[in-house]
């Protein structure tokens, strides 16, 4: 995500929105710039005799440290600013999409941090008006929408135009605006994407997160949805989406910059699980509109895609479960056949692929050097390759025909959690997508399965909520030494995500398992030592999964049953249970993996394990 800092009182704030950026470097970026207001020497008002201002701005991709160096010799002091780390969403990274960016005058400046989702449309109908625009990113149409309002419609307020942009954007935004015609002042709106502001004597601020600015104040004042603000150097004003003037007290908080950057969670992995509501939210962003399914970006005319004869899916690890359902819930509603392969085999098997062949590549990095070299294999054979990442101009991203964003957010931990729920969600729109180009699936069954996707969100907060049971399970089961996770169909996937979690943080043997599969040779593990993870919610295999849990029961393992809520029947196998709310039995995944999550992370906090950073591992993998 994107970092905000704003400065607005008696001191100079160049350094300050340095210094406040380089605290948000923390959730990664891939450009950065800053933009302050300054008087023109010599210049005033006749009317006014105030002093006539303009915006002085640097940027650059890369690193704070190149953008500081950088503005270390260059006078653009001023006493009101807007700072900004970008992270790409639309447009590489490059210093031409880096953000503040501009109306046609120069005179309004904008950073922002969310996704605008009706950009394109805003782009064409500010074009037939006769607005240039300069770089490829969504958030430029919004300086030319205040400028427009300001200009043409005669708003003389840029906190009304603030208020009207929000009325005129779909999507998220927190967006922060400074203007030379209300010098004294720096404008903000939100749209479900976090921002505050910091209040102290004399001077005020904008921040997309409190390390920012932590080391000014720590009064702070959170801005809810559809708010507009305006702050001066001593004044704060909120107004409400009726764009009336609303009070709103100040809190203080204890927190240290470090705490802060965490979110007052001890770790970057506890924080990246806690923020998966928002980050599957955000993958359907732009995707699901009105029920309707938008799938533009794949660039596959619905006539490719019927005349599919199969889709080939390669991934690493993590990604590598996603694409294990993705698999399923594609040839069960779409009724295209899928081969899902490790990228590091694959190009050693003699695959068959050619142009009939969709070639899907899912990288949560963009950089996995075996998903790189599946990919350059396919595209030698001629076929069309589709990546889903999370990462911006990433290599994969540029290699590939088209890319599927996953939108997550970056993510610092080297476990890989938000990114993994948000490729699961593209699995599912981009499964019911072909099936309903191919006429597999009817109004009916099409309409509740967007409902349930609608509803994930809500469903896996209920289950953070709860993350405290998942802690006293893990407190009481820490010590065994070997765990087994099984799971059937849609479960079998999560069962090897649940082992991984826990293999990589805690170092402790575990291993995923197709619940049916134990016979065959596994079960002999189980002992007194082994517990059981069993997946087990209210769908199609059900009595199965009963059956085999009895068998492992009758091992002596100890049995931790992820069940379907009000299920009261599986307490009498299992030793604990964690209830997760109803869903359709292809979407129980998703839900799985939470408490799965959090079962490892708590395991691994028993033992005290580094979880942001665990020995031998690296968040983007560029070896083979
Ligand atoms: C996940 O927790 C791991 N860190 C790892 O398995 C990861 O999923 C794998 O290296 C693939 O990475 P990618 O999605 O960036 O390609």
């Amino acid at each position: 995500m994107c970092g905000i800092v704003a400065y607005i009182g008696n001191k100079k704030c160049k350094s300050i929105l340095i210094n406040g950026l380089k605290r948000l470097e923390y959730r990664g970026y891939d450009s950065a710039g800053i933009a302050i207001l300054s008087p023109v020497q010599n210049e005033k008002f006749e009317k006014t005799g105030k002093p006539r201002f303009q915006i002085k701005v640097e940027k650059e991709a890369g690193k704070i440290k190149v953008l500081e160096d950088l503005v270390k010799n260059i006078d653009m002091d001023g006493f009101c600013g807007i700072g900004h780390t970008r992270w790409a969403t639309h447009g590489e990274p490059s210093k031409v999409n880096a953000h503040p960016h501009f109306d046609c005058t120069e005179k309004i400046a904008v950073v922002h941090n969310g996704i605008i989702e009706n950009y394109s449309e805003i782009k064409e109908e500010l074009i037939q008006k006769g607005h240039k625009f300069i770089s490829q990113t969504d958030t430029e149409v919004l300086p030319h929408l205040l400028e427009e309002y300001l200009k043409s419609e005669n708003i003389g307020d840029l906190q009304l135009a603030m208020h009207k942009l929000l009325k005129k954007i779909r999507g998220s935004g927190a967006i922060v605006a400074i203007s030379t015609d209300f010098p004294e002042e720096i404008v903000a709106g939100r749209i479900a994407s976090p921002l505050i502001v910091g209040t102290s004597k004399d001077e005020n601020f904008f921040a997309s997160d409190m390390p920012a600015v932590l080391e000014h104040t720590h009064n702070f004042i959170v801005i809810n949805d559809f708010e507009t603000v305006r702050i001066t150097r001593n004044k704060v004003e909120i107004f409400n989406s009726d764009c009336k003037l609303i009070e709103r007290e100040p809190f203080k908080v204890s927190w240290s910059i470090e705490s802060a950057e965490k979110g007052g969670y001890e770790d970057f992995m506890l924080k990246e699980i806690f923020e998966q509501p928002y980050g599957v939210k955000e993958t359907m962003r732009g995707r699901l509109l009105d029920g309707a399914l938008n799938f533009d970006e794949l660039n596959i005319s619905e006539e490719q895609i019927k005349n599919l004869k199969k889709i080939q899916i390669i991934a690493c690890g993590t990604s590598y479960h996603a694409a294990l359902t993705g698999k399923l819930l594609i040839e069960k509603w779409a009724k295209i056949p899928v081969e899902v392969d490790f990228s590091s085999e694959y190009r050693y098997r003699s695959p068959i692929v050619d142009k009939n062949c969709l070639f899907v590549a899912i990288t949560q990095s963009g950089e996995t050097i075996d998903t790189l070299a599946a990919i350059r294999e396919a595209k030698s054979k001629n076929a069309r390759v589709v990546a889903i990442t999370n990462v911006v101009g990433s290599t994969v991203a540029r290699e590939s025909d088209s890319v599927i964003y996953t939108h997550a957010g970056p993510e610092i931990g080297v476990c890989a959690t938000k990114t993994f729920s948000s490729q699961l969600i593209v699995m599912y729109l981009m499964a019911l997508y072909f099936a309903k180009v191919k006429g597999f699936v009817d109004g009916v069954d099409y309409d509740k399965i967007i409902k349930e996707i609608k509803s994930i969100p809500d469903k896996i907060q209920t289950i953070l909520d709860n993350a405290e049971k998942i802690k006293n399970i893990a407190d009481e089961t820490y010590k065994h030494t070997c765990f087994l996770f099984l799971g059937r169909i849609y479960g079998f996937p999560m069962s090897l995500e649940g082992a991984l979690k826990l293999k990589e943080i805690s170092y402790i043997h575990a291993e995923g398992y197709p619940a049916g599969e134990m016979k065959h040779g596994p079960i002999a593990l189980t002992d007194t030592k082994t517990v059981v993870v069993g997946l087990i919610p209210r769908d199609f295999i059900y009595e199965k999964m009963i059956s085999n849990l009895q068998e492992v029961k009758a091992r002596n393992a100890t049995i931790f049953a992820i069940i379907t809520e009000d299920d009261k029947n599986i307490s009498r196998y299992a030793n604990y249970t964690f209830e997760i709310p109803k869903t359709i039995e292809e979407l129980y995944g998703i839900l799985e993996v939470v408490p799965l999550q959090l079962y490892a992370y708590y395991i691994a906090k028993n033992h005290n394990r580094n979880v942001d950073q665990p020995r031998n591992l690296a968040k983007s993998v560029t070896v083979e």
